[in-house]
């Protein structure tokens, strides 16, 4: 039989040092979906974000609806962002990101397939809830909760047919191969959602914080209507997410309380949380080996720098 792929330990998801080791690690080297180019209405109007504890804003910078510029909001200076064809608007946090081609090679062709901007922005909601931002992912990365957690999203959306297809950094998960434009779910590693679903369309961020056990839940929610169809709309997906938010604190409470370890994970319906965890895995474990490396490095040049100043110090000769 096949080795069966582990879950990442439950200590990962309560250590600070372990964050900010993702966060040079995962974070920095990351590309970001801020919206498609319909949360960008207004011309210089700034639209603030906030990554990884850096903080940006995006701005429309003219009547051309692509003309979208993201600067750092400390340091004042343009960040790399790209616009797909279909106007999805991402964006870097740091130098560190590889292009955007690089980062999502197969991307483009999927989702060339859904216009993306024909749904005009609505509203945006965040808040915090007490749970690592991987217990979220986890749970958006399969639909094995979907039956008991979510009763009335698995009455449109059965989980008989869901399929997750994992591609470089991002999964794309289908609730009806028949249905491609209603029912798809995007996953953008690390951490931002696109899901077209309910009549509407919303995106949501899993943004981590300094403390490993609090994450910003940032939602932007997307309808052809604005009144009454769009208020329905908006009560169906949030009470979704409002059933995954108290799933996750009490994933978070379990995983805190030490007795839980590590565990295995479904080979046929948690393959987009082994994809991604893995990722972050390879990257952490990648990132701790380079730092090693350079510490080392650091320290053998600084031992030998204070050997010479000793050996001159003890014997004026050797100068
Ligand atoms: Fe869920």
């Amino acid at each position: 039989m096949a080795s069966l792929t582990r879950t990442l330990p439950a200590s990962w998801y309560c250590s600070s040092p372990l964050y900010q080791l993702e966060r040079r690690a995962v974070f920095l080297k990351g590309w970001y979906l801020l919206g498609p180019v319909t949360k960008f209405q207004v011309v210089g109007e700034k639209v603030g974000y906030e990554v990884a504890q850096v903080p940006l804003a995006a701005r429309r910078m003219s009547e051309e609806p692509r003309d979208i510029k993201v600067f750092n909001e400390t340091t004042g200076f343009e960040l790399r962002s790209y616009i797909t064809e279909t106007g999805l608007v991402f964006s870097t946090i740091s130098d560190e990101a590889p292009p955007f081609d690089e980062f999502f090679p197969d991307l483009k062709p999927l989702i060339g397939r859904v216009d993306f901007t024909k749904l005009p922005y609505r509203r945006s909601v965040k808040y915090e809830g007490r749970f690592n931002w991987k217990t979220m992912v986890d749970g958006y990365q399969e639909c094995l909760h979907c039956q008991y957690t979510h009763p009335s999203f698995s009455v449109y959306y059965p989980p008989t047919f869901y399929t997750v297809y994992n591609h470089k950094n991002f999964s794309q998960h289908v609730a009806d191969p028949q249905k491609p434009e209603d029912g798809l779910f995007l996953y953008f590693f690390p951490n931002c959602t696109l899901n077209v679903y309910g009549g509407g369309m919303s995106s949501f961020r899993v943004c981590p914080t300094e403390k490993p056990g609090i994450t910003r839940m940032e939602f932007d929610y997307y309808h052809q209507e604005s009144g009454e169809k769009f208020e329905e709309y908006f009560k169906f997906v949030r009470q979704v997410a409002m059933e995954d938010y108290e799933l996750c604190e009490k994933a978070q409470e379990n995983l805190e309380k030490g007795v839980y370890s590590e565990g295995i994970l479904n080979p046929e319906k948690e393959t987009g949380v082994a994809y991604y965890q893995q990722r972050v895995l390879e990257l952490v474990c990648a990132q701790h080996e380079t730092e090693r490396e350079s510490e080392s490095r650091d320290i053998y040049r600084s031992s030998n720098r204070s050997d010479s100043v000793a050996s001159q110090l003890v014997d004026p000769a050797a100068s």
